[in-house]
């Protein structure tokens, strides 16, 4: 089975079948933005649905907030953002071109077979780094001096001119959890809440990434899936564990990821407030091997403690069992959305040799993709444009469409539209013929077996709720 090689061909291929598109592409592009398609945006929310199912509805303990993007801008100076959310940046000094300089020194000590941790190290060990090892630019010239870029987005907002001053400064979210902590004493208050509880979020943030060469894996406008679960330090270590096996089991039972190509990565260097941290990472083929997914931490009670120093609010919380006043402690969990779709496209796509009706062999490109995350669930085809066969068929739709996305496509033969099915990931085609008319039955395909099954019409709404609930 064939699998995507490289960047080039997994961005083609995305724009080529309708799921991923480079932004502002009539005007030559905008980089590390991504627009997505009919196809792309079906397979994300079903992904993001998939994720509140499993945090929200299947729990009772986790509740769900839609937060601004925008906040006060006091958020991102308590949380530490204005002050240090800084990559190092380095420039080539010839063509200009901007680079991480922790992703330079890694990938020249991967080329020489080595590995190095590059977790939180300053510009200046940076520079030390590229000094001692003569490290030039992927072009081969010398790089400017390591210095720290802040990767805050800035606006202004509530002004009548564009003048930027301390007052009006706002910030676009970097992260969505920092909304989850300044709504946290609202839940408590309005929803009685006892610990420990989580809240979830879905949401955009947004990140001046320096490169950004690497699809939708890194953008400069992303959506994360954050979950923070406010607890007392004394279960930390003992949720801490359920979590971290409940996300990885998740990725493998609903994302339907082989487990070959998912490991947890331990965090030697830890944030002074975090007691652990692991990130969960998948094999990308088209970036060369494991990349983070997910970040699992457990967060002490530094983020409430902040806010409650800087906005002068009380957020402890009164146990009335152990009649204790304390800050709750946070346990994270927080993976990216667009991630998650590009690593499921990864997954699935694959190439088969298959034999065609002359007896030839060919390539078939099919997405092998949970069928609860297919973009369409089922295409309907009539074999022909005949008036006739329009009417049966779109009948037939009507009979599906209300509980499953469909698709009715009548264009190029038959076995072109199986084919084009086969590559967006959709389970089941139901193909309308002349004998339709006379026994009002139509053939249900399956992706995956490519067997073909002959089912009366006043079945097929049950005959495809079956099918989905195996
Ligand atoms: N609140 C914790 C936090 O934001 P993070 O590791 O910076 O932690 C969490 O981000 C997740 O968000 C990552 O594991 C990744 O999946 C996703 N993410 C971060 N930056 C991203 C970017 N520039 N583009 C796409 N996804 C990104």
């Amino acid at each position: 089975m064939k699998k995507f090689e490289n960047l080039d061909q997994l961005k083609s291929w995305s724009k080529e079948n309708g799921f991923v598109y480079p932004s502002s592409e009539i005007y030559g592009g905008f980089a590390a933005v991504y627009d997505y398609g009919h196809y792309g945006i079906l397979l994300k929310n079903n992904i993001q649905k998939a994720w509140e199912k499993s945090m929200v509805q299947e729990r009772n303990d986790v509740y769900q907030l839609d937060s601004g993007i925008f906040m006060h801008a006091k958020t991102w100076v308590t949380s530490g953002h204005v002050a240090s959310f800084n990559d190092v940046l380095v420039e080539d000094k010839k063509t200009h071109k901007r680079y991480r300089a922790d992703h330079l020194v890694e990938e020249f000590f991967e080329k020489k077979g080595d590995k190095v941790d590059m977790d939180k190290k300053t510009p200046d060990e940076i520079k030390a780094i590229i000094s001692e090892n003569n490290i030039k630019s992927p072009e081969g010239n010398e790089l400017t001096e390591p210095r720290n870029f802040n990767l805050m987005v800035k606006t202004n907002m509530g002004t009548t001119d564009n003048t930027m001053t301390e007052e009006n400064t706002v910030y676009a979210r970097a992260e969505t959890c920092q909304g989850i902590y300044l709504e946290y004493k609202n839940f408590v208050d309005t929803m009685r809440v006892k610990l420990p509880f989580g809240i979830a979020q879905v949401g955009k943030a947004f990140r001046n990434e320096i490169v950004a060469r690497q699809f939708i894996f890194r953008t400069r406008e992303f959506e994360q899936m954050e979950m923070q679960y406010f607890l007392s330090p004394k279960i930390m270590d003992e949720k801490f564990e359920q979590w971290k096996e409940a996300r990885m089991k998740w990725h493998i039972d609903v994302l339907g990821i082989n487990p070959d190509n998912l490991r947890f990565k331990k965090h030697e260097k830890l944030a002074h407030y975090a007691s652990a941290a692991y990130d969960i990472e998948y094999n990308f083929n088209t970036l060369g091997g494991f990349k983070e997914l997910e970040g699992i931490h457990a967060r002490g009670d530094w983020d409430l403690s902040r806010h409650q120093e800087f906005s002068g609010v009380k957020l402890d919380y009164f146990d009335e069992e152990t009649r204790e006043r304390f800050i709750p402690h946070i346990m994270e969990t927080s993976v990216g959305l667009n991630r998650l779709v590009m690593m499921v496209l990864e997954e699935s796509y694959s190439q088969e040799d298959v034999t065609n009706s002359k007896g030839e062999t060919d390539t078939r490109v099919v997405l092998k993709i949970k069928k609860e995350l297919a973009p369409i669930k089922v295409a309907i085809l009539p074999l022909s444009k005949k008036p006739e066969l329009q009417a049966k068929s779109l009948g037939v739709q009507s009979l599906i469409k209300n509980d499953y996305m469909t698709q009715y496509d009548e264009t190029a033969s038959i076995g072109k539209r199986y084919r084009r099915q086969d590559e967006i990931g959709t389970p089941y085609c139901i193909t309308v013929d002349f004998d339709t008319l006379a026994d009002n039955a139509v053939t249900v395909r399956d992706r995956d077996t490519m067997v073909q099954e002959r089912i009366k019409i006043e079945e097929i709404a049950s005959y495809i709720k079956d099918k989905f609930s195996k």
